[in-house]
């Protein structure tokens, strides 16, 4: 890895990226100009039972990893819970003590560095709609993550409406990202063509109430999308994310540029 050094914030053109999620957290420097990662990526777990103490402490050692050659880059993190004026509002995956919390005060404070703070899926989106998978495309595209659950990211003409959540839809009475999620499949072994059964629903109901005019599907699975994206019957064009399970560490890393605080 080359030094990257003195940067500020808005003439940045690397920053760092964390994206931390329900299984791990990932850290990398990204490349503004071209979107891609410049340094190792690296992955720790997410502490066991996701509690804000542990997750801040496991962030801290991995940015102290990923920026050892590289002093004051900006640094962007996004995080599985409806952000809204730097506080989590919502733990689906992570601990329920996270609810309510000043989250990007706390993180500030241990790691002793500003940060930018936001949804993991809306950055996934940010990063998509800047150099991937929904650059210049018109109109209403939905990006959804499928991992640990299903994040989603909004967006209009290439803006971004924030913490839609809609891997919550309620469909049959379950809480569908329950059911539609990678970890359901992995959870329950469900086959390629059973989980794409429950994929069918679940992009049919988005269908119905946003009219989008693309879906692009993140997450590690994405990775694997000839074995499920070809199986759904839907009017809307369906691609995989370019930028796949580095989507958010991309988009964590051009927001805190774009956005510093
Ligand atoms: C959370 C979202 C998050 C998604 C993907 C959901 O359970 O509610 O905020 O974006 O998981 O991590």
């Amino acid at each position: 890895m080359t030094a990257v050094t003195g940067t500020t914030a808005t003439t940045a053109t690397t920053a760092i990226g964390i994206d931390i999620g329900g299984t791990g957290i990932k850290g990398a420097i990204v490349d503004l100009v071209t979107g891609q990662l410049v340094s190792d990526r690296v992955k720790l777990a997410t502490p066991k039972g996701g509690r804000p103490h542990d997750i801040i402490e496991t962030t801290r050692t991995l940015l102290n990893t990923v920026s050892k050659n590289a002093c004051d880059l900006p640094v962007g993190v996004c995080f599985p819970a409806v952000v809204k004026n730097g506080h989590t509002i919502s733990a689906a995956n992570v601990s329920p003590k996270w609810i309510g919390l000043a989250a990007e005060a706390l993180f500030e404070k241990g790691l002793e560095l500003p940060i930018h703070f936001a949804n993991d899926a809306d950055a996934a989106g940010y990063a998509e709609a800047r150099f991937g998978a929904a650059t210049g495309v018109a109109g209403v595209v939905i990006l959804t993550t499928l991992g640990t659950g299903i994040g989603s990211a909004l967006l209009n003409n290439g803006v971004l409406v924030p913490n839609t959540e809609l891997g919550h839809l309620q469909i049959d009475g379950h809480d569908y990202e329950t059911r539609a999620a990678f970890s359901a499949k992995e959870r329950e072994n469900l086959s390629w063509e059973k989980w794409a059964g429950r994929l069918q629903k679940y992009y049919s109901t988005l269908e119905a109430l946003f009219s989008p005019d693309l879906f692009i599907v993140g997450g590690g699975v994405s990775k694997h999308h000839e074995h499920f994206l070809p199986l759904l019957d839907l009017k809307t064009r369906i691609i995989p994310a370019v930028h796949r399970n580095n989507a958010g560490i991309l988009g964590a890393a051009a927001l805190a540029a774009e956005f510093p605080n």
